[in-house]
């Protein structure tokens, strides 16, 4: 069978007509595979993809253009922070997030779709445990931190309320999720409060502008970056859902941080009591070269650096007082509001850049040979989610505490920072805190006392190891019942059933 000519004389035209360059060796199933995939990339979309991806690449390797010229640390009034304000705004805020989402005007969105190449597994990260006494899994102490934020927020307006969960996957991890979801009862939320949809695709490109073929009958595709979100939110009408069930405000967050606050009512009530109709937390960066953006401004408008586009220079330079001059370090948790992400999915979208990634991407050679290159052959084109923050009018950053709120898994075990093992004990150090806090006292296998010892850094296992479900406390909240004076073995973990005992 001869490729169909129309499909032969398209790619011709625009110069890709290497991807049918094994045709003639493909059986039945592989053409109808290849010519399925080749039938969603719409031809001119894919010359420009192609032209645009060797354009910025030669662009990147010429001289960069001098970034750190035009940045500038967002003005001190549009940042608010949890250590500079005082108790009472921190409540009022609280108080804010808790009657928007008892109003049901809340939703949480998930990004999922990135394939976790770092951490090194062939899952999506979501689905990872970090070996927690518990066992669980990120997915379902996310999942449980929403439970629970519901059930804070109905107990407070006396009415049912529900935070839908919006996941955004990619065709490498949408199935997969789907799957565990499913075996996992959708860790007793309502299946049709998640909402899974999926990202766009794009050919990966080698430096000649050609399209590659990662196998003979499938070209070498990655997601669009987490950015593809506003294309995938109107493609797959994610905005009319939330719009059909009266959501205003949206918390958009990444997968890997095992402090995430879900629908954080105190985040959520600063940025609608600031009528901002796009927010982002951030943490204060650890040292200068610590891979996270920065929120900042770019030529007036705000804007994240990333960290892979941050000169040295830039990210290294300091304040009078010895601060860096760019501290805002973004976490990747970020406030919406529904009508800001209509505008830019309706008409703003196209007009986000392209980031350039130069990658190492499997290819099949001239002579049909699967290769695993050593060095960067391919450029992969992604959006950004945060660059949709220059289209807002009214744009806050909201600076939390890094020990409470991040602590992303990023690399594997082999690797010093933002590990299973790092994110682990920055959840079991968060809740020896809350216990501490609520007056609980930890005792060894012989009953007695383990003190509190001051010099144990946080790069230790606490003293004391005690898991917090999340379907128990939220945030810390509520603990004095089960644990004011009580003494506590450990390992411990006060779960539902545990706090029933301790309650007595
Ligand atoms: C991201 C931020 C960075 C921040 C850091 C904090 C972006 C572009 N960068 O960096 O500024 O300091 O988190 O931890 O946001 N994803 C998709 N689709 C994709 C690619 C990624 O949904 O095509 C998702 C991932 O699943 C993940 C999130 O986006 O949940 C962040 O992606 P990741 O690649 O981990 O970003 P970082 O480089 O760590």
């Amino acid at each position: 069978m001869e490729p169909p000519q129309e499909t032969r004389r398209r790619l011709q035209e625009v110069g890709q007509a290497q991807l049918l360059r094994f045709w003639d060796e493909l059986s039945p199933a592989g053409r109808e595979a290849l010519l399925g995939e080749l039938r969603l990339l719409e031809t001119g979309e894919l010359r420009d993809h192609c032209r645009r991806a060797e354009e910025a690449y030669a662009r990147e390797s010429g001289s960069p253009q001098r970034l750190g010229e035009r940045m500038m640390p967002l003005p001190a009034e549009c940042v608010g922070s949890v250590s500079r304000s005082d108790r009472e705004e921190l409540i009022r805020w609280e108080e804010e997030g808790f009657h928007q989402i008892s109003q049901n005007k809340v939703a949480v969105l998930l990004l999922a779709g990135g394939q976790g190449t770092r951490l090194g597994v062939t899952y999506p990260k979501g689905m990872y445990s970090v070996v927690l006494p518990s066992g669980k899994t990120l997915y379902q102490i996310q999942a449980e931190r929403i439970l629970k934020v519901q059930q804070l927020a109905s107990e407070k307006q006396s009415s049912r309320c529900t935070v839908p969960w919006y996941i955004m996957t990619s065709e490498f991890t949408l199935r997969p999720t789907q799957k565990f979801f499913e075996e996992h009862k959708y860790f007793s939320l309502e299946k049709s409060d998640v909402i899974m949809f999926e990202q766009r695709m794009l050919p990966a490109v080698g430096f000649n502008g050609k399209a590659i073929l990662e196998r003979k009958d499938k070209l070498a595709m990655a997601p669009d970056g987490n950015g593809g979100l506003y294309r995938a939110l109107s493609e797959n009408r994610i905005l009319e859902d939330m719009e059909s069930r009266g959501i205003s405000y949206i918390h958009v967050y990444c997968v890997d941080n095992i402090l995430v606050k879900m629908a954080d009512p105190v985040f959520i009530g600063f940025c609608v009591s600031k009528g901002a109709e796009c927010g982002a937390k951030v943490v204060e960066k650890a040292y200068p070269a610590e891979p996270v953006g920065v929120v900042c401004q770019v030529d007036n408008v705000y804007q994240v650096v990333e960290y892979s586009e941050i000169s040295v220079e830039t990210a290294e330079k300091r304040n009078h007082d010895g601060t860096l001059a760019y501290n805002t370090g973004n976490i990747c948790n970020h406030f919406f509001t529904l009508e800001f992400l209509k505008t830019v999915a309706g008409t703003l979208e196209p007009r986000l850049d392209y980031h350039i990634a130069i990658k190492k991407v499997p290819y099949v050679d001239e002579e049909g040979n699967l290769v695993k290159p050593v060095r960067a052959n391919g450029i992969k084109m992604e959006k950004f989610v945060f660059d949709v923050f220059q289209f807002a009018k009214n744009f806050v950053a909201f600076e939390v505490l890094r020990e409470e709120e991040f602590s992303p898994l990023k690399n594997a075990d082999a690797a010093d920072k933002d590990t299973p093992t790092t994110a682990r004990r920055s959840l079991l150090w968060q809740h020896y805190r809350w216990a501490q806090r609520a007056g609980a006292r930890f005792v060894d296998g012989n009953g007695c006392q383990i003190p509190e010892n001051q010099s144990i850094s946080e790069m230790e296992d606490p003293p004391a190891v005690c898991e917090i479900s999340p379907l128990v406390s939220y945030f810390g909240e509520g603990l004095e019942a089960y644990l004011k004076n009580k003494d506590v073995p450990c390992p411990f973990i006060l779960d539902e059933n545990t706090a029933k005992g301790l309650c007595v």
